[in-house]
């Protein structure tokens, strides 16, 4: 959510600055601009909607800007319109900048700039900042103390890229809470919200530290904290980029949803080698010493928690699960040792990593699984497993939820040194491959039989109902169909009501320790007119049954039966002409609370 990219002294800023906006736009956006720079003359250029729009009102430049900054919005405050679009310059012109976070406490800073004589022209909170700069400036003459006057008063997460006006020679940063970092090359300059835009030009980074900022310039990188210039050390890592390419799919999302079968498969081979579990030794000690194990994550990753937390309770560990913005509020730390483990696929999410700082101010260890090395996340936290499940371009999540659960099964196994899990995920990838080659069809025709549905309701028990959470999910975030999961149980405490003629119930039966109460929740809905579709393992299916999948273990189950209900989600989406890989008012990565 909302990008920045920047640079000084490159050959092309203009190239870069738009390439670096797309390579961003995983983040999500809803509108782009940008800032030239030519030393005495700053030009703006702002277009509500896609890069490519930007990238068509920019004139042909007669000359190569000496400087830029670019930024994808998310609107936040205020509509996606030109107004609100970043950069944003103060009042009287001094400082053009770009920011991503949210400032908590704009409204207070706003109407104290009102009440010196400070106009506003956007709903936005970044004017606040630009103008606050500006403030200082009058009062100071100085920038680095401009900034750090700013950085003072700013409550929330922000990372911050500007051009000053009396300065042009200079980029300028701050940074706190939001990712941020700094490229350098050869007599150039470059900073973004993460390496992608960067990893053409250099392998040196520099990734920003909490409360630093300073300046870059073609030949130079200086950062402060607290009024102190700190030493910096240029990391060569290379992040885990991998080709966005589509080959030959209509979708990112069907191309991700059959690479699972493959993700699965390179799980096992990073962690199992040779009749051994390949984990960390200090991880396994960590979690074996702890007493209870806390999970917290959001959205996809927060339904794959709930699974891995049955997988530990099955092993007699005792273990919570929490929504990482609820636990953000409402910390609790379990146990006399408890160990927390976060999962997030982007590495980036603001409500895990909120979490992840409280925990590590209580000294409390920690893990994370994630598909991206290097992420904040990744680097946060004590120990971290990689999903390896490739990049995940479309916002909906599918092959990094099964990386997530299939992961978790690994560590779980690892945990009670249980090695028939490797057999297990073998015997899951070949039901996968089935559903990829024989069943999705069939899924199809249901998508097809239900695309004009006004509600669709998923049912379930157990690992079941974990799954039907995830469908139900994905069902309504890319389709835009009410849709809601219930715990089988649940059903006559409320939500029967709900059912009426040719209401759509979609029930998944794996565990042969509930399908016969869910057999019964079948015959509730169906005598209130229910339509009734069900996706049922091998042995426990009958001849009524819609869809029946080769028999596998059932703490598997999540992995296999969630291949349906991704498929029926896309095929859905499709069917009714919805912007799949982007549906409305989604980002790929969630970067702000
Ligand atoms: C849904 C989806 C989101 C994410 C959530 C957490 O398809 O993708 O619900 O799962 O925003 O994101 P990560 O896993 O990157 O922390």
């Amino acid at each position: 959510m909302c990008g920045i990219v920047g640079s000084i002294g490159f050959k092309n800023t203009k190239s870069f600055i738009i390439d670096g906006l797309k390579d961003l736009d995983y983040r999500g956006y809803d509108s782009a601009g940008l800032a030239f720079s030519f030393g005495k003359r700053i030009n703006i250029y702002k277009a509500v909607g896609s890069v490519s729009n930007l990238e068509a009102i920019i004139p042909e430049l007669s000359l190569n800007p000496y400087m830029g900054v670019g930024h994808t919005r998310w609107a936040t405050h205020g509509k996606p319109t030109e107004i609100n679009c970043h950069p944003h310059q103060s009042m009287h012109g001094l400082f053009t900048i770009v920011c991503n976070g949210v400032v908590e406490n704009y409204l207070q800073l706003k109407q104290q700039l009102q009440s010196k004589g400070f106009k506003f022209v956007s709903d936005t909170d970044t004017e606040v900042i630009s103008n606050l700069l500006e403030d200082r400036y009058f009062e100071t003459r100085n920038i680095m103390r401009s900034i750090e006057e700013t950085m003072a008063v700013l409550t929330g997460s922000f990372a911050v890229v500007f051009i000053a006006d009396m300065d042009p020679k200079h980029l300028y940063f701050m940074k706190r809470h939001s990712p941020l970092m700094i490229g350098r090359g050869d007599h150039f300059s470059l900073v973004a919200s993460d390496a992608s835009p960067m990893v053409r030009y250099t392998d040196k980074y520099i990734d920003l530290e909490d409360d630093s900022y300073g300046f870059i310039s073609n030949d130079d990188v200086e950062i402060f904290k607290n009024g102190e210039k700190i030493p910096f050390q240029f990391t060569k890592k290379s992040p885990d980029i991998t080709v966005k390419d589509l080959n030959g799919y209509p979708h990112y999302m069907l191309k991700e949803i059959e690479e699972i079968e493959r993700v699965i498969r390179r799980l096992m081979v990073e962690y199992y080698d040779k009749g051994e579990f390949l984990f960390d030794h200090e991880l396994m000690r960590a979690l074996t010493e702890s007493d209870h194990i806390v999970f917290v994550a959001c959205g996809t990753s927060y339904h794959a928690s709930l699974v891995g937390a049955r997988y530990f309770d099955i092993l007699g560990k005792s273990t919570s699960t929490h929504i990482a913005s609820e636990f953000a509020y409402y910390p609790q730390f379990p146990g006399r040792k408890p160990f927390f483990i976060f999962l997030s696929q982007s590495g980036e999410t603001a409500d895990v990593i909120h979490c992840m700082t409280t925990v590590k101010e209580h000294n409390i260890p920690c893990l994370v699984l994630t598909n991206k090395k290097g992420s904040t996340l990744e680097r946060g936290c004590d120990f971290s497993l990689l999903l390896h499940a490739g990049l995940e371009v479309s916002v909906a999540s599918t092959k990094a939820y099964a990386a997530e659960v299939a992961l978790l099964a690994l560590l779980a196994n690892a945990y009670s040194n249980r090695k028939e899990v490797i057999r297990d995920l073998e015997e899951c990838c070949g039901v996968i491959a089935d559903i990829d080659q024989n069943l999705k069809g069939k899924v199809h025709e249901i998508a097809e039989e239900l695309k004009h549905s006004k509600d669709i309701y998923f049912l379930g028990r157990g690992f079941d109902y974990d799954m039907s959470l995830e469908a139900s999910l994905k069902l309504k975030e890319i389709t835009y169909i009410h849709s809601e999961a219930v715990a089988g149980g649940e059903l006559k405490h409320g939500p029967i009501a709900l059912i009426s003629q040719d209401t759509p119930v979609i029930v998944t039966i794996s565990d042969n320790v509930t399908a016969l109460s869910m057999r019964a929740n079948i015959q509730e809905v169906k005598a209130r007119g229910a339509k009734v579709f069900t996706f049922v393992t091998e042995p426990l299916a009958n001849d009524t049954d819609t869809i029946v999948v080769k028999n596998h273990k059932r703490y598997l189950s999540p992995v296999v039966m969630s291949s349906l209900a991704f498929y029926f989600a896309y095929y859905v989406a499709v069917l009714n002409d919805r912007n799949v890989d982007k549906p409305r008012n989604l980002a790929k990565s969630v970067t702000v609370e």
